[in-house]
């Protein structure tokens, strides 16, 4: 993560850093009064300040100032994660719009019909660890199915199984049977459609997929309903590095 910088910076940058629009749009809310700095309006654009070192409201609202921003979504289901997302609405239609000119991008992807945790920052190095194999970071879904969970699938689930594109089987690094129809899959790995396409092959088919959890970070200890967002904080953070 990024220490928050010292470095001062004007009034319009500050804002636009936060991602209020274009640098000329932000100019234009300051000179007309929207930005109150440690309850003074301000509307010299070009006034510096150590953005950590004041308190704002624009347009009446509180502004917290953050380097970068590190969100968690319960992902409602019909929504996709891609950028241009061309079925269904894309999961930015669910945050503010200060998000989406921040370029926050989300950690991997959920299929559209798959809802639970998912992770989205302006961070790119964080991006790119969470993400990256290497990090070994486990993922926690519970997966309904179609035919009784047995077990023969969970072992088979256990053991590994071959995906067409796969050069080696693949496995859970733990699975159980949570109820007649449902079981709880921890993977390392986040390969395309990947537990739905392990319950293809091991047998039996999945009809409602929920992420519940990344790293030490579960969903429930977030208190979102679907389609709510929040900040995660350093502690939080920290519950998402393997260790
Ligand atoms: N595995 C899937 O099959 N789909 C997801 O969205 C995530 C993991």
């Amino acid at each position: 993560m990024t220490a928050p910088t010292t470095k001062p910076l004007t009034l319009d940058r500050l804002l636009q850093s936060q991602g209020y629009g274009t640098r000329r749009w932000c100019q234009e809310m300051i000179a007309a009064g929207a930005l109150e700095m440690d309850g003074e309006t301000i509307t010299d654009y070009r006034h510096k300040v150590r953005p950590e070192a004041h308190q704002y409201r624009v347009e009446g609202q509180p502004m917290t100032w953050r380097a970068q921003v590190y969100l968690a979504l319960y992902k409602p289901a019909g929504y996709e994660c891609s950028r241009k997302a061309s079925h269904h609405p894309g999961i930015h239609t669910l945050l503010p719009e200060q998000m989406t000119w921040r370029e926050v991008q989300p950690v991997g992807r959920l299929d559209h019909d798959t809802t639970g945790l998912l992770l989205l920052s302006d961070d790119g190095a964080f991006i790119h660890r969470q993400a990256s194999p290497r990090h070994h970071v486990s993922k926690v879904y519970l997966a309904t199915t179609q035919e009784a969970v047995t077990p023969a699938l969970v072992a088979l689930l256990l053991n590994g199984v071959k995906l067409h594109d796969e050069p080696a089987p693949l496995a859970a690094r733990s699975c159980r049977q949570v109820g007649s129809h449902q079981v709880e899959m921890v993977l390392a790995e986040g390969k395309y459609h990947q537990v739905k396409r392990m319950l293809a092959a091991a047998g039996n088919h999945c009809t409602a997929l929920i992420r519940t959890r990344i790293g030490g970070l579960t969903l429930d200890s977030l208190g979102l309903e679907p389609g709510g967002w929040c900040h995660l904080d350093a502690a939080q953070l920290a519950l998402l590095t393997p260790g």
